[in-house]
């Protein structure tokens, strides 16, 4: 539920607005179809972390939808850092929504409509995690979503539904599992960390996103002398892992020591699950101080 005193200045179509007054219509095609996509990038010290990246994957979901970029990526960056400016956000992350806009409802793609493009803040303390300490405890889940989990689209459903399974066995998050193999965490790309210290994480194809976070994280691993294996692992495999972790764009790296239940290594965040969260963030925090 919003607050009635949301403070937040909110992005809506070129203006910022107050968030009691931000609204999009109920003939948006995003809110009728789920016809949008997002990104989500996290800031640091008042500056947003692989901002270009979550860019282009942004222009690559458009494409795939057959969606016009709603500003110039210029423009988009100089409004995305206007609005954090007016919301004096330091940590936390930006959301990010592109629609295909109003219309009459009707499923083909109607012609003529103005993208609808909405943004706003959300202040989180992201470099002090709990879970980074206490490791995270997920369930495993069905894989229910739908084919192309490559475009990052707000059809988000299904990973609302796995998270609040999770939610209700107690744990703090879900493993999506397909055929018995781990497809991703609910909203994050999942991995295991071997009994021969090799990271094993699912390679990119239409079944999973193409985390930002990923492959940064799977660049410095490699960069720092760690071995990567890029292939599905089956739920058992990860049960019996000697490391689990996940990443995305507003958790970075965090452990996982609990698996339906089950112990994951000695239960504590593991070595090398650490060792990434730390060459992730430092990387994260150069960058922003440029
Ligand atoms: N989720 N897989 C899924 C299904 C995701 O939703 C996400 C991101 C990721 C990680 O991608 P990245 O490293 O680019 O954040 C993987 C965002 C954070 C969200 O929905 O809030």
């Amino acid at each position: 539920m919003l607050l009635t005193n949301d403070t937040r200045i909110v992005y809506v179509n070129g203006q910022y607005l107050p968030a009691a007054e931000a609204m999009v219509s109920v003939f948006d095609r995003g809110f009728l179809f789920a016809d949008g996509v997002y990104e989500v990038s996290s800031v640091l010290e008042g500056r947003m972390v692989e901002n270009d990246a979550h860019i282009r994957r942004l222009q690559r979901s458009l494409e795939a939808l057959e969606m016009a970029m709603p500003l110039a990526v210029a423009e988009l960056v100089a409004a995305q850092q206007e609005l954090l400016r007016r919301n004096n956000l330091k940590e936390g992350a930006l959301y990010l929504q592109v629609t295909r806009g109003v219309a009459d409802r009707d499923f083909a793609y109607p012609g003529d409509t103005r993208s609808t493009l909405v943004m706003f803040t959300q202040a989180k303390k992201l470099l002090e995690n709990p879970l980074a300490e206490r490791g995270m405890s997920v369930i495993s889940v069905a894989d229910i979503r739908w084919k192309r989990r490559d475009i990052k689209t707000v059809g988000l459903l299904a990973p609302s539904m796995a998270k609040q399974a999770a939610a209700k066995a107690g744990a703090d998050d879900a493993w999506l599992v397909e055929a018995g193999f781990v497809t991703e965490g609910s909203s994050n790309n999942a991995y295991i960390v071997t009994d021969d210290n090799v990271i094993v994480t699912r390679q990119l194809s239409h079944a999973i996103l193409h985390g930002i976070t990923r492959a940064s994280v799977l660049r410095l691993a490699t960069e720092n002398d760690l071995r990567v294996e890029e292939r599905p692992f089956t739920l058992e495999e990860a049960c019996a892992a000697r490391e689990a972790f996940i990443t995305s764009a507003t958790t970075f790296a965090l452990p996982v020591v609990r698996i339906d239940g089950q112990v994951i290594g000695d239960g504590r965040p593991g070595e090398l699950t650490r060792k990434l969260r730390k060459l992730y963030i430092d990387m994260a925090l150069a960058s922003v101080r440029g």
